[in-house]
């Protein structure tokens, strides 16, 4: 799975003053929260005798391991080792590797690549529409058996509709897919299923120039938004970021969001009750695909012109990979003390 790259771990809520484990393409990482409210990520465990730091606590913003007591800011200096007297050097390894932490969107995200000491930080960049201070916001939390791609692909994947949601966004829907309708970037893949939604219950109004009433865009590698346009000037929205936890695992965070009647409070179990039903319909297919996670080698499978994004996006996948594996050789190659003149 990508490192460069930001994962969701929890809603901002679940992390506090006390430190927390999570797992992002099977590593650990120990997230806790300082007193100011800022949230820290570091390596899980502790580079003097390797204790679990998910059992230490945090103090004036430091974390403390608790088997010798040794004390780390949020940079991840050590600045203070009890059994030393004042004068004794500090160890050389006496560091913890930190990681990239933002608050958006009431959930914390990790950036699973370490930061470098110089390197400017990575950016994180999401959809507009998870900002609006007019709109209402429902959260949500799954996780699936299931790999990472398989999950993704689910999204891109216009023909499983009329048969996986016959009773949801796919009744009525002409299993003969048109297209499908969908342009691609660097960075983003954005389809216009038709048909799609004829029946949705919410009454969705068709919206775009060739006539679709659904937009579905990729914030490659892992961020999605469903937009569905409703009366005149409505939006709703599910939002959906897809984490690896390990290559049989997939964490879904989800945010189901509408532009009008946000006091409606029907309207939240509503719309969520149905992304939910939506969802349970997907799972029961994507946590039962082999081989689990799906193959970057294109002649393993059989394609049909509807699986253009799936394809896409597995060609921007294995790309990336490729991509961060030779600036990772490329790093290794560098002599030791190379950097030192
Ligand atoms: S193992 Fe953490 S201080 Fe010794
Ligand atoms: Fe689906």
């Amino acid at each position: 799975m990508l490192r460069k790259a930001w994962y969701a771990v929890c809603p901002s809520g679940a992390l506090a003053n006390q430190p927390q484990k999570y797992m992002v393409h099977g590593e650990a990482y120990v997230m806790y929260r300082d007193e100011r409210g800022g949230v820290h990520t570091v390596q899980p465990h502790c580079p003097h005798r390797g204790c679990d730091l998910s059992l230490g606590h945090v103090e004036t913003g430091e974390l403390i391991c608790p088997f010798h007591g040794w004390r780390f800011d949020g940079t991840g200096k050590c600045t203070h080792i009890p059994a030393n007297t004042p004068t004794a050097p500090m160890p050389k390894r006496a560091f913890l590797r930190t990681y990239p932490t933002v608050e958006y969107a009431d959930l914390v995200w990790i950036y699973t690549e370490t930061a470098l000491q110089g390197d400017p930080p990575p950016t994180y960049t999401t959809f507009p529409e998870l900002a609006f201070s007019d709109w209402r916001y429902v959260p949500f939390h799954q996780t699936w058996n299931a790999h990472f791609t398989r999950v993704a692909e689910s999204v891109l994947d216009v023909s499983h509709l009329p048969f996986v949601h016959s009773a949801t966004t796919g009744e009525n829907v002409d299993p003969a897919v048109q297209g499908p309708l969908y342009r691609a970037s660097k960075t983003s893949i954005v389809i216009y299923p038709t048909p799609f939604a004829a029946k949705h219950p919410m009454e969705p109004v068709p919206a775009t120039p060739e006539g679709a009433s659904t937009e579905i865009e990729l914030l490659f590698p892992n961020q999605w938004i469903i937009r569905t346009p409703f009366g005149d000037h409505g939006m709703m929205c599910t939002f959906l970021t897809f984490t690896p936890v390990n290559d049989h695992r997939t964490d879904i965070f989800g945010i189901v969001m509408r532009s009008f009647d946000i006091d409606a409070v029907w309207m939240d179990d509503f719309h969520l009750q149905y992304t939910l039903n939506i969802m349970a319909e997907d799972q029961a297919i994507i946590e039962h695909l082999t081989p689990q996670h799906a193959p970057f080698d294109f002649t393993s499978e059989a394609h049909v012109a509807s699986d253009a994004p799936t394809i896409r996006f597995r060609a921007m996948l294995s790309r990336a990979l490729r991509k961060e594996k030779q600036a990772t050789l490329l790093d290794e190659s560098v002599p030791a003390g190379a950097d030192e003149n």
